[in-house]
């Protein structure tokens, strides 16, 4: 009930037409901190033919997150990917073809499949971290995404993939993953080497996982993996409720690992780096592990992890400040209105692209206190600083798109840490590193780190 006139977002002129492409590029976060400095919370970047216009912070990213896909839209913005996951799954089918792909993605993610997750989580950790000498000098990046394509090829792919063609297939996934490049997000079938790379490996990699399909299928064996949970997938309202082909289970597959690998390896490695820097937050992480050990003996079951409120919110810290998805967009297909803080109304016109930005969302001052610090007890009651408004912490998206594997994710990362915290001492060789800003997930840049095995475990 606004009765003032409301109109459409201020304007970010003055960028000349490459200009504009190039501070989108190369440093959106610049480009968003001088938006809100001169407009505030919600204006609009004219980019080559597009508009794109931002939600900045809680007060206004609701519509965001809430409205329905008829009103914010997913595909025209992420169906860059569809080279990548494939033909006829996620951003290549109809809406109605995509919600029930993702009640799929849901299915397989769901709390009692999780349980049959978590032991391989940890004997993948407890293999990889077995294999380390006494002591030595690594790099989280290259440590965690090494260890997360093993434990995504065991939970993810399967027994099969894992036991016995595991290099085969990470080095397929690896042509895809080279394939996906700022470039490709505007034009994905550029013909260029990468690109080429990109499809052959899609083609083998969907060779390979039919070949596994038709095994399970003939000798009728379950496992207990994402795959078996694709395989048994049925659709409900469309195409006469037939079970999925070997191509859509494939593209699930593949979707689901470019969801969960580069965003659970790079949260991983800034837990690690913020906890090395801060004793504080590291003493009280090792402290909850000999609390837990002492309360449940050593095994590392669901219920174990889910104990541990320290070790996850020093995650969720992390998380805070280095989200690896710095930008989420959205493509408005109807008009809509936001109310800034200051009271203004704008009303947002249908075809711009809409952006919001959990980077920059979260350390904004008024709903984080000291937004650039690390201080994991921020989320400690009273403080509860997340949960002052809705869409205050955004690292795993919300609403309706939220993040459907972040329980996957956080069990993962507590298994590895738990596993690290018990076995390990650390320093860090390098100062603390800075994000890099240039890749599409958003990690740290490169940092030695020392590590030492304890001479007593945890
Ligand atoms: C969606 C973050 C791990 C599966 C999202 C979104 C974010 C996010 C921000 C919302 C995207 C948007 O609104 O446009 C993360 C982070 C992770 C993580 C930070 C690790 C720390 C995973 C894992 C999986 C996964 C391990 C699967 C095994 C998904 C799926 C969606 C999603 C299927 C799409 C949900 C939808 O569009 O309805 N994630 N994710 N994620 N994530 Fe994650």
């Amino acid at each position: 009930g606004n009765s003032l006139p409301s109109k459409a977002p201020p304007v970010f002129e003055g960028l000349p037409f490459i200009g504009g492409i190039m501070k989108f590029a190369s440093g959106p976060m610049k480009l968003m901190a001088d938006g809100h400095e001169r407009f505030g919370e919600v204006f609009t970047v004219p980019v080559l033919h597009k508009n794109f216009t931002f939600l900045l912070g809680p007060h206004v990213s609701g519509h965001f997150f809430k409205a329905n896909d008829d009103e914010m839209s997913q595909k025209e913005v992420y169906e860059f990917n569809v080279p990548t996951f494939g033909k006829g799954v996620v951003f290549d089918v109809d809406h109605k073809v995509r919600a029930e792909q993702f009640k799929f993605f849901a299915e397989a993610l769901k709390s009692a499949k999780l349980k049959l997750y978590v032991p391989h989580f940890v004997q993948e950790a407890q293999d990889y971290f077995a294999k380390w000498g006494d002591e030595g000098e690594v790099d989280f990046a290259k440590t965690f995404s090494e260890l997360i394509i093993l434990t995504a090829s065991r939970t993810l792919m399967g027994r099969e993939v894992r036991e016995s063609m595991f290099n085969k297939v990470a080095d397929l996934f690896h042509d895809l993953d080279m394939g996906m490049l700022p470039i490709s997000v505007i034009f994905p079938y550029l013909p260029i080497p990468a690109h080429w790379n990109r499809d052959r490996a899609r083609k083998e990699l969907a060779s390979i996982f039919s070949r596994i399909i038709q095994a399970r299928r003939d000798s009728n064996t379950k496992e207990d993996d994402i795959l078996q949970s694709f395989i048994d997938s049925r659709y409900e309202k469309v195409y006469g409720g037939r079970y999925l082909n070997d191509a859509e289970i494939t593209g699930m597959l593949i979707a689901t690992l470019f969801a969960g690998q580069h965003t659970s390896s790079i949260t991983s490695a800034w837990t690690g780096l913020t906890m090395i820097r801060d004793k504080a937050a590291w003493a009280a992480a090792e402290e909850e592990q000999r609390a837990v050990v002492q309360r449940r003996g050593e095994e590392l079951s669901i219920d174990a992890l889910n104990d541990m409120e320290v070790l996850g919110r020093n995650m969720t810290e992390s998380l805070r400040l280095f989200p690896p998805l710095i930008m989420l967009l959205r493509a408005a297909k109807a008009p809509f209105a936001v109310t800034d803080s200051a009271g203004k109304t704008f009303v947002i016109p249908k075809g711009h692209v809409v952006a919001t930005s959990p980077a920059f969302a979260h350390r904004l001052p008024h709903v984080f206190r000291n937004p650039d610090e690390f201080d994991p007890e921020r989320f400690v009651p009273p403080r509860e600083e997340d949960k002052a408004a809705p869409f205050s912490f955004i690292g795993f998206g919300g609403g309706r798109h939220g993040c459907m594997g972040s329980n996957f994710a956080i069990l993962q990362i507590k298994s590895i840490w738990s596993v690290l915290l018990r076995n390990f001492e650390f320093e860090l060789v390098d100062p603390f590193p800075e994000q890099d800003f240039e890749s599409m997930v958003v990690g740290p840049k490169p940092c030695r780190v020392r590590y030492r095995r304890r001479k007593l475990a945890i």
